[in-house]
């Protein structure tokens, strides 16, 4: 197949619109799926994605479609819609010349879909906008092809409608692949091989997998190829393209979006955006992606009898097939040794969680969750801290100026009744309001400035909560602001438990100390000593629970006129705790510290 009858695209779509039902009908239609098999959504492989019905990972999928007396090979990128995964998202535009603007048509336009229309348009993406779930009672298709054409400017004759469940229309949307996407005319084949490493992932028997986007040359078994970062040279093992499973092939060629398999054994040594090329060649790298920036950091630890080491090798393959997780080692002295993990979100923390526990069966304790602060000192220097514990006490505020915490720029679309109830909440998460836009359909698109801080303390299950699970969400890092914000310290008979402080905003410390120190006091067996457990900031004390000891009555065999015995007993009991106290450490429970982890 020549390269002017390539197709790489992809379908961008606010979650639930129906991007994965849409890749199903496709892929029935080339055929590369048996319509009569029950295995649908065949792009969402990972089991967190099926079981939460929603997609996390971008995967790619091949279709040979014959037109006009043609074969085409298309190459379609599912990317996740989540707010979460814009990275995975932007990584997939990279390697594509169009894309489906999917809208649902009894929802019409929504945060998400502004969101990825405008990151397609700023990427050069040919656009195609399609209307799914026509056949629904709540279709409402003339509204929805206004909203298409008011906001997007892309002309109301080109809507394809289709139902991606029925698969209505789908047929005449393939045609339309072809007459609108460009092919990717921009490649060479007879060039020296270079291409992008788009995703990759880890397979017990085969090593390290590589998705790659093929821009120049060709790379076949055998082939020698060198990784631009780190130099590193592989000998190629097998290459072929997804079909949907591996499909080896004998070469693959510039304008390809393909997989290889590299004979890698070690999954740290590969940069998702690197730039691998012929061994020998003189190349210029490509164009890399932007490195993730985390915006939700959490400790965690390997709960009691599993091994460390084996957690961390797995911790190394979901981080090889997930790049935007950071990793790092980190001690606590109450849960020993463990690493500090960054993510871009808390979904997809709590995802990736998951994974572990599912992928790995391996049991993790995570701490709550934090955002990055910032300190600036007086003598101009800035410091970002990640870890709570590393927060500096306010009271050695002699050398700090002050701190700031991060923004994220806030898009909310909703029915325009919950616009008061969306204002409180805003407003009640320290948010600064930006914009409010009525739009036709009685929809609002509000837009807010919000602490990332609030945002990751479920703000977007509070908003679904207030709305009846009608507002959308989307949002965008807005950098730092100066900002009034404390460590708060939890003290188990005055000793402060590292793994549970946290960092918040001054008119969050009195609810949160209370609310903390009873939520802690639930998970403290009653020992033979009394024990206080206080919540501390800015060297004061805000709350404070006792659990009381267990009271071993050694009075009971006496007889009651035995006074000077009764005493001496009394006094020896008071002595023996005073011992216990001080020596007697309090053990905490796991669950302790996962009781901090809020559901997502
Ligand atoms: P994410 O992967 O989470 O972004 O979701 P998605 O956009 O891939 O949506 P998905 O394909 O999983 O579809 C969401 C829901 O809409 C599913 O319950 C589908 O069965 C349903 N759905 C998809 N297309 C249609 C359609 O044309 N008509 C109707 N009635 N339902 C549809």
């Amino acid at each position: 197949i020549p390269l002017k009858n390539y197709r790489n695209f992809i379908i961008v779509a606010h979650v639930d619109h129906g991007k994965s039902t849409l890749s199903d009908r496709m892929l029935e239609i080339t055929g590369v799926v048996d319509p009569n098999v029950a295995n649908k959504q065949v792009l969402d492989k990972l089991d967190v994605e099926k079981e939460r019905g929603i997609t996390v990972k971008a995967q790619t999928v091949s279709m040979i479609y014959y037109y006009k007396g043609e074969d085409y090979l298309f190459h379609l990128v599912d990317s996740p819609g989540h707010v979460d995964f814009r990275l995975e998202v932007t990584r997939s535009y990279a390697s594509c010349q169009g894309a489906l603007l999917l809208v649902d048509a009894s929802e019409g336009v929504k945060a998400q879909t502004v969101a990825n229309f405008y990151l397609a348009y700023s990427m050069d993406l040919k656009l195609i906008p399609v209307i799914n779930k026509v056949d629904l009672d709540t279709a409402d298709i003339s509204k929805t092809e206004e909203q298409i054409q008011s906001m997007f400017e892309l002309p109301r004759d080109d809507i394809v409608h289709v139902s991606a469940k029925s698969g209505l229309n789908v047929q005449y949307l393939l045609p339309q692949i072809i007459e609108k996407i460009p092919p990717p005319l921009h490649c060479r084949p007879e060039a020296h091989f270079r291409a992008q490493i788009v995703d990759s992932w880890y397979d017990s028997y085969l090593g390290v997998i590589m998705l790659i986007n093929i821009v120049d040359g060709t790379v076949k078994k055998g082939s020698k190829i060198v990784a631009y970062r780190t130099k590193d040279k592989y000998e190629v093992k097998e290459v072929g393209i997804m079909y949907p499973d591996r499909k080896p092939f004998p070469k693959l060629v510039a304008g390809q979006v393909a997989y290889i398999i590299p004979g890698l054994k070690d999954p740290n040594t590969v940069y998702v955006g690197d730039t691998l090329y012929e061994a020998g060649a003189d190349i210029e790298p490509l164009e890399g992606f932007e490195e993730p920036k985390p915006m939700v950091f959490v400790g965690a630890f390997p709960a009691q009898g599993t091994d460390l080491k084996k957690m961390e090798e797995s911790l190394e393959h979901l981080f090889l097939n997930d790049r935007s997780v950071t990793f790092q080692h980190a001690t606590s002295s109450a849960l020993g040794q463990g690493w500090r993990l960054g993510f871009l979100g808390s979904l997809h923390a709590s995802i990736f969680k998951e994974r572990l526990e599912k992928e790995y069966g391996e049991k993790l304790i995570i701490t709550a969750p934090t955002v990055p602060y910032k300190v600036h000192y007086k003598d101009g220097h800035e410091e970002i801290v990640s870890n709570p514990d590393d927060f500096p006490d306010n009271l050695r505020k002699t050398t700090i100026s002050h701190f700031s915490e991060p923004y994220v720029e806030a898009y909310m679309s909703l029915p325009q009744e919950y616009v008061g109830k969306v204002m409180q909440l805003c407003d009640t998460n320290r948010g600064e309001q930006k914009e409010i836009q009525y739009m036709t359909n009685g929809q609002v698109l509000m837009t807010y400035l919000i602490p990332t801080a609030q945002l990751i303390d479920d703000f977007f299950g509070k908003l679904k909560g207030i709305t009846r699970g009608y507002a959308s969400l989307d949002y965008e890092d807005a950098g730092y602001k100066p900002s009034d914000v404390y460590k708060l310290e939890i003290l188990v008979n005055g000793e402060s438990i590292d793994a549970l402080s946290m960092v918040m905003h001054k008119s969050q410390i009195e609810k949160n100390a209370r609310e903390f120190v009873k939520r802690l006091k639930q998970f403290l067996r009653i020992q033979q000593f009394e024990v206080a457990i206080q919540a501390q900031a800015n060297g004061r004390i805000y709350a404070r629970e006792t659990v009381r000891a267990r009271r071993k009555d050694v009075l009971a065999k006496l007889h009651a006129s035995d006074i000077t015995r009764r005493k001496k007993l009394l006094v020896r009991q008071k002595e023996g705790k005073k011992l216990l106290k001080s020596v007697g450490r309090v053990k905490i429970p796991p669950q302790a510290y996962q009781s901090f982890l809020r559901k997502q």
